[in-house]
């Protein structure tokens, strides 16, 4: 048997913001903002909406597509660096919300690398049978810890959750390979400051991100025993859409073959990856046994990537 993804969801708050909002906040332009990143809008959640709210939307919606009852769950894991509180965790108020009543509960943190480390954690408990079906969500709220006269990162992060059913699927489909790591002696260029906003060394963020996110997607397609040309779609995590062409351009794929949803949602961190795949099938992009690659990294440093045959 393979592990693979059951049912996807994602939600994204109503709250358009544009880049033209922010020319009257900070020093910036639209231009530079596009020209730079490749946002143009993104969207920000209401002020009495919640990481949980948002990761509770997107939960409903994978476990409607996967066809999977909140009971039939094993274990919730969501990857978050915005919890409504330290504690109850998100994962534990998602149980509650779902009626997922057998189901574990845990947050994870690895910032946008997050879901990737929540799939692949789920992965080993479906690989060795202890459960069967586990939710995992990426869900994030940068905006509530921003700091909006700070124009390096204001302009550039983002609200949103997405969600995938994970659990068997048939011999040949699913997880090919993973590849998961962390250079903590990076934290400091990407992290929480005193005043509790994200803090940011752009150039040094950007330097690890164009060199790790292309080597992670080499590393699992060597994994898997593949080429770069077996490649059908490539999904990265939507943080400059310069940072995703490296990728692209790595594995030699056409523009058309990429997720992107950099330039309408921004950076929403651990939610971007299962919006962005989540769209794609919706949209009609993949299709039954294509080979996806899935890749991410953000604040540790962190870094995850998988190889996956699509289909159930
Ligand atoms: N508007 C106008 N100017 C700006 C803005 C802005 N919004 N932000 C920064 N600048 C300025 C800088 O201050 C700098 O000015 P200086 O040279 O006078 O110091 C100048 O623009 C150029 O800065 P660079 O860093 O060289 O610009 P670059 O072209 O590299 O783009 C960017 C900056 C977009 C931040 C880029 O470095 C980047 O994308 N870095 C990675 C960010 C990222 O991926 N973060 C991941 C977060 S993941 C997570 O875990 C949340």
């Amino acid at each position: 048997m393979g592990v693979g993804i059951l049912g996807l969801g994602h939600y994204l708050p109503e709250r358009v913001v544009t880049n033209k909002e922010f020319e009257k906040m900070v020093d910036t332009t639209d231009e530079w903002i596009r020209t730079r990143s490749g946002i143009e809008e993104r969207r920000f959640a209401r002020d009495d909406e919640e990481t949980s709210d948002m990761a509770y939307e997107a939960a409903k919606l994978a476990l409607e597509d996967a066809n999977v009852s909140p009971e039939e769950i094993d274990m919730i894991i969501v990857a978050t660096v915005t919890q409504d509180m330290p504690f109850p965790s998100v994962a534990a108020m998602l149980q509650e919300r779902l009626g997922a009543k057998r189901a574990a509960a845990m947050d994870l943190a690895a910032a946008c690398a997050g879901f990737m480390y929540g799939m692949i954690t789920a992965k080993q408990f479906i690989e060795t049978k202890a459960y069967e079906k586990i939710l995992v969500v990426g869900a994030d709220k940068l905006s509530k810890i921003l700091d909006f006269t700070d124009r390096n990162t204001c302009v550039l992060l983002s609200d949103g959750a997405g969600a995938a059913v994970m659990g068997e699927v048939s011999e040949g489909r699913g997880i090919l390979s993973f590849e998961l790591g962390a250079d903590g002696s990076g934290g400091k260029h990407l992290n929480l400051n005193e005043k509790g906003y994200v803090a940011m060394n752009g150039r040094e963020v950007f330097k690890f991100a164009v060199r790790q996110m292309p080597q992670s997607t080499i590393n699992v397609i060597e994994k898997a025993g593949l080429m770069k040309e077996d490649v059908d779609f490539l999904v990265p995590h939507q943080a400059n859409i310069r940072i995703m062409e490296a990728a692209r351009q790595r594995l030699g794929i056409s523009e058309d073959k990429m997720a992107k949803t950099i330039h309408k949602y921004g950076n929403n961190s651990a939610a971007s990856i299962p919006i962005a795949l989540s769209e794609a099938v919706k949209e009609g992009k993949i299709k039954d046994d294509d080979i996806l690659v899935l890749v991410g990294f953000g604040g540790g440093l962190t870094w995850g990537a998988v190889a996956l045959k699509w289909g159930k």
